[in-house]
């Protein structure tokens, strides 16, 4: 795992949105897994962006890490509602190459086995992109999930329904359970790019980092991972206890050097 502390949320969203936009050029059939939220909007704007200075997403593919049990694709919402807002109405990506559980299949057992087979079938995720709740969940994992979990349903923690139920009117419509890639799944992709902004994930960010692995943190899974990079801004890392060692390897390492 590495660590990267960029001075604001405006330069680590930035470097994340440059990482991404590297890959797609590298590979332009390259399988996209992508999370929602607020610390996504503003990635999502970049790219956005960088498709209007002639970024080509056309040949990409995506999967995308969950969504509400119980909304339908047009409910504001719901995460594939969010996902053509904020990305896919904005670049050229096919929107038949995107791809989220539906919310609002009957057989859930079902959804969540034909959602791994699609993605095996997609020969697998090349990058995997993720931000961390105050639960400590990537995706939807929160507290207990299996480290080795597949796509399932799962029930919502308190933490995560305040975290989230202010954008639903009213607060309590919100969906207590929605479906998650796994843990297990996460981990399989062939690189992970974790971005956490602002000094509400100080706390989380330093367990899940540094702290022990532990179901009880699923992002501390990701320390699992031989090619994860966690990016942060300076409030995010408030809480880190190695951040002389983080600066120095993105001042001193020579595949940073581009982005420094
Ligand atoms: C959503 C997802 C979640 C969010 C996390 C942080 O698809 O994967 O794990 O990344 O809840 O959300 P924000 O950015 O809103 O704090």
């Amino acid at each position: 795992m590495e660590v990267i502390i960029r001075p604001t949320t405006e330069t680590a969203t930035e470097l994340t949105a440059q990482l991404i936009a590297e890959k797609v050029k590298q590979k332009p059939s390259l399988c996209l897994g992508l999370a929602t939220g607020c610390t996504m909007e503003k990635v999502y704007d970049k790219l956005a962006n960088k498709h209007q200075k002639g970024l080509d997403f056309s040949l990409i593919r995506t999967y995308n890490l969950d969504e509400y049990i119980g909304l339908s694709p047009e409910n504001p919402n719901s995460y594939r509602y969010y996902m053509n807002k904020h990305l896919f109405n904005r670049i050229n990506v096919n929107l038949c190459n995107t791809h989220l559980p539906l919310g609002t299949a009957e057989d859930l057992e079902l959804e969540c086995k034909l959602y791994e087979e699609s993605i095996k079938n997609s020969g697998g995720i090349d990058l995997q992109l993720l931000g961390i709740g105050r639960s400590g969940h990537i995706g939807f994992n929160e507290p207990l999930s299996a480290l080795s979990s597949r796509t399932r349903d799962k029930a919502l923690t308190p933490v995560t329904v305040a975290q989230n139920s202010p954008l639903f009117d009213p607060p309590e419509s919100m969906p207590k359970r929605a479906f998650t890639m796994g843990v297990g799944t996460i981990l399989e992709a062939e690189q992970v790019i974790m971005l956490v902004t602002g000094k509400e994930k100080a706390e989380i960010l330093a367990k899940a980092v540094e702290g022990p692995i532990t179901s009880m943190i699923s992002a501390t899974a990701l320390q699992l991972h031989s090619n994860c990079t966690v990016i942060v801004d300076e409030a995010a890392a408030a809480n880190l206890q190695g951040t002389d060692y983080y600066r120095w390897i993105f001042e001193n390492e020579p595949k940073w050097e581009p982005y420094r």
